[in-house]
């Protein structure tokens, strides 16, 4: 009976998690992801330094009116090499929400250890505004299958000659939307600070790149550790094997002093 009750538990327990992974739009993309090439995929992967700053820039333009990178703190933008004046400077062009001295909600300058700030007042007015809130950005790059691909796709997949229900927009890798097309018709607005005026896919490569180092910023580290750890045993191997051809030449001369069985054997 306890037995059965538990199977029965398992069984619901799998039924609702097949459920939970089934439902569409957000954990799974609808459609196929194109797959693209990226400096940071494979044991080599690394990251484009210079496609990061322009990642960090396109999110500035583009997203951060919506989405907080509540994990990236500003201190961290020095491994996209940049200087730590230019990262303060930063910082505080940014408006902290906290609470001063007499209780009531106030903003000040950012500094180093802020993290990117959510620009819109609260969930509820977000929920009211866009019909749902905008999620934080920091790890969304590793929490969607496909990962980079699924965010590159999701970004350039707008087709607004789809009809849809007021309020939602088409998207090939979520049918249904809330989130508005984040590219303008006429990208006139925009030029990297090098002065290269991009298309709506080099842009969305770069703040891809860049949403993935907010994922992982430690992936070339953890590659350079494996390449380490990968030599080291490398030479534990020649080193056991050296080891072991010096015993076995000290075993033979004996025995062969000695007498005994044939060593070969
Ligand atoms: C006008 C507000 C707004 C802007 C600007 C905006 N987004 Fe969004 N974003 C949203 C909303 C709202 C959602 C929730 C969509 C939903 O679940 O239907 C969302 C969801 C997302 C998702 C998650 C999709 C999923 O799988 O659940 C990603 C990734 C994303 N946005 C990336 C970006 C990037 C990158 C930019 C800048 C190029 C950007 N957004 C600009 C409002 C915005």
């Amino acid at each position: 009976m306890r037995f059965g009750t538990l199977l029965k538990t398992l069984s619901t327990a799998a039924v609702l998690s097949a459920g939970a992974a089934a439902t569409p739009a957000t954990a799974e993309p609808a459609g196929p992801l194109e797959s693209q090439t990226w400096s940071f995929t494979g044991p080599l992967g690394y990251y484009d330094e210079m496609q990061l700053q322009h990642g960090l820039y396109v999110y500035q333009t583009r997203c951060q009116a919506c989405h907080s990178l509540g994990l990236v703190r500003f201190a961290s933008l020095s491994g996209l090499d940049v200087s730590e004046e230019a990262i303060k400077a930063l910082a505080s062009t940014y408006e902290i929400p906290y609470i001063n001295d007499d209780g009531d909600r106030d903003t000040r300058p950012g500094v180093m250890n802020d993290s990117f700030p959510w620009a819109l007042d609260n969930p509820k007015r977000a929920i009211a505004t866009y019909g749902k809130a905008p999620p934080d950005l920091s790890t969304m790059a590793r929490a969607r299958i496909g990962g980079a691909d699924y965010v590159y796709n999701l970004l350039v997949g707008y087709d607004d000659a789809h009809e849809q229900p007021e309020g939602a927009y088409y998207n090939k890798v979520m049918k249904v939307i809330k989130m508005p097309n984040p590219w303008p018709a006429d990208m006139s607005d925009f030029e990297y600070p090098n002065g290269t005026r991009p298309s709506l896919e080099q842009q969305a490569r770069d703040v891809t790149a860049f949403l993935n180092w907010t994922a992982d910023p430690y992936l070339e580290e953890r590659h350079q550790w494996g390449i380490i750890v990968v030599l080291y045993m490398l030479a534990l191997t020649v080193l056991s094997f050296l080891a072991y051809r010096v015993v076995a030449a000290k075993v033979h001369a004996k025995l062969e002093v000695e007498g005994g069985p044939d060593p070969e054997h």
